[in-house]
C-alpha cells in the first residue's frame, strides 16, 4: 500500500527480505502511528524475537516473517553436511513456530518452506530454495488479499457503517489485508461508506494501526472503545461486521480470532447483523477437531495493567515522541491477559476467502479447491 513518510508516498510492504544482508526487513508496528521505522532483524533469532514482541504482528504477516525467518536461518549456514544443515534448520522451525502460538499461518507458510527445500540435493540447493519459497508465500499472501477484496467488496454498500476489530488490515499481512480488502475494494469501486474501529485493547491495535490504515486511505473512520458496540448495534448504528482470523478450522468453521471477537458475534447475532470473517487459505487448519483446541496465547499482564503511548511534547526529562509506558491498574492488582478468543461456526454469517464467501461449515466439503489436500 502507499503510505505518507514525511510528506512522501512510498509503497510499501509490511514485510519483505533483504537477500544480500541476509535480514528480514518489518515494518516497525510498535512505533506506528506515531513514527514509521524499518526494523532489520539480522539472524532468525533476531526474527523470531521480532515476532514475539510483535514488531510484526497479524496472522499474514507473521506467516511470511516466518517463512523468510527460515530462510534466512537455512542461508546462514555454513558447511555442507546435508543431516546437520537439517538439523539446524529443524532448531530454526521450532524457535520460529513457538514465537506467537495461536496463528496457523506460520506453521503452513514454514512447511511449505520446508517441503520446497526437501527437493534439493544439497545444502546449497535447499538455501535457495527455501527463500523461492518464502517469497512465493508472500507473494501468494498479496494476491489472496486481493481476490478476498474481491469477493468482499459486494457485501459493502453505499452509506453502510462497517465495524471491524483488530488489525487484519495491510499490517496484518504482506500488503492490501483480509478484514479491510473489501473495503479497499469497495473504496475503488466508488461507494462511500463509515468504518468503526474497536479500539482493541489492551494492545489498541485497532485504536493504533488500522485507524493509521484507514486514514492513510482516505476512508471516513472513527475508533469506537471496546465496550460501545453494543450499544451502537442496538441503535442501529452498525451494518455488517467484517474481522480477521489467525486460525480457521476446516473441519467445524470455528475462528480464532484477537480476543474481543466472539463478544463482537454474539452481539450481532442478537441484532441479527450480518459478521463475516476474512481469511487467505494459509489461515485454515485443516486438523484440529475443535476450536477448544486451540493454543490461546497468554500475554504479560503488563498490557493490561498500563498502556503505552507517545509523549506528546517534551515534559519531565521526556522528549517529544518518545514511547513510554504508563501504570493505568490498581499497584497491587494482577491481570489475566488471552491474546484470542474462538467464535463458534453458528454465529458467523459466512467466511470470505480467495476462493468465494462460504458458510463456515461448508469448508471442509470445499477443501480441495481450499487448499485442504
Ligand atoms: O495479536 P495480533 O495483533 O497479532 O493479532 C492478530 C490480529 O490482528 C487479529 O486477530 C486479526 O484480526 C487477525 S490477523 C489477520
Amino acid at each position: 500500500m502507499n503510505v505518507q513518510v514525511k510528506g512522501r508516498s512510498r509503497s510499501c510492504r509490511t514485510v519483505t527480505f533483504d537477500a544480500e544482508a541476509n535480514s528480514v526487513e518489518l515494518i516497525e508496528q510498535r512505533l506506528l502511528p506515531h513514527c514509521f521505522e524499518i526494523f532489520s532483524a539480522k539472524t532468525y533469532k533476531e526474527t523470531a524475537r521480532a515476532i514475539t514482541d510483535m514488531v510484526v504482528r497479524g496472522a499474514g504477516a507473521i506467516g511470511a516473517t516466518a517463512a523468510y525467518g527460515l530462510a534466512q536461518g537455512a542461508r546462514a549456514f555454513k558447511g555442507r553436511n546435508l543431516e546437520t544443515f537439517q538439523k539446524h534448520v529443524e532448531v530454526v522451525y521450532q524457535m520460529l513456530k513457538d514465537a506467537r502460538p495461536t496463528a496457523v499461518d506460520p506453521v503452513n507458510a514454514m512447511n511449505g518452506v520446508r517441503l520446497a527445500m526437501s527437493r534439493g540435493g544439497d545444502v546449497e540447493q535447499q538455501q535457495a530454495l527455501a527463500l523461492e519459497a518464502a517469497e512465493a508465500f508472500a507473494g501468494e499472501d498479496v494476491r489472496h488479499c486481493q481476490e478476498i477484496g474481491q469477493h468482499g467488496a459486494g457485501l459493502i454498500r453505499d452509506g453502510m457503517t462497517v465495524l471491524t476489530h483488530c488489525n487484519a488490515g495491510w499490517l496484518a499481512f504482506v500488503d492490501i489485508g483480509s478484514a479491510t480488502a473489501p473495503m479497499y475494494a469497495a473504496q475503488a469501486q466508488g461507494k462511500s461508506f463509515h468504518v468503526f474501529c474497536d479500539e482493541t485493547r489492551p494492545r489498541s491495535q485497532g485504536a493504533t494501526l488500522t485507524a493509521w490504515e484507514l486514514a492513510q486511505q482516505g476512508i471516513s473512520h472513527q475508533i469506537i472503545p471496546d465496550n460501545a458496540a453494543g450499544h451502537l448495534m442496538q441503535r442501529g448504528k452498525i451494518d455488517l461486521v467484517i474481522v480477521g482470523s489467525d486460525r480457521t478450522l476446516g473441519r467445524t468453521g470455528e475462528v480464532a480470532n484477537k480476543i474481543g471477537t466472539y463478544t463482537k458475534a454474539v452481539l450481532a447475532h442478537q441484532h441479527g447483523i450480518p459478521f463475516y470473517v476474512a481469511i487467505p487459505l494459509s489461515t485454515i487448519d485443516w486438523n484440529l477437531r475443535s476450536g477448544m483446541d486451540i493454543p490461546i496465547e497468554h500475554r504479560d499482564e503488563g498490557e493490561v495493567l498500563g498502556a503505552w503511548g507517545v509523549v506528546d511534547g517534551p515534559r519531565a526529562g521526556r522528549r517529544k515522541g518518545e514511547r513510554v509506558y504508563v501504570r493505568v491498574a490498581n499497584p497491587t492488582s494482577g491481570a489475566v491477559n488471552p491474546g484470542f478468543d474462538v467464535t463458534p461456526a453458528s454465529l458467523i454469517t459466512g467466511i470470505i476467502t480467495p476462493a468465494g464467501i462460504f458458510k463456515p461449515r461448508e469448508l471442509w466439503a470445499r477443501r480441495r479447491e481450499l487448499g485442504g489436500g
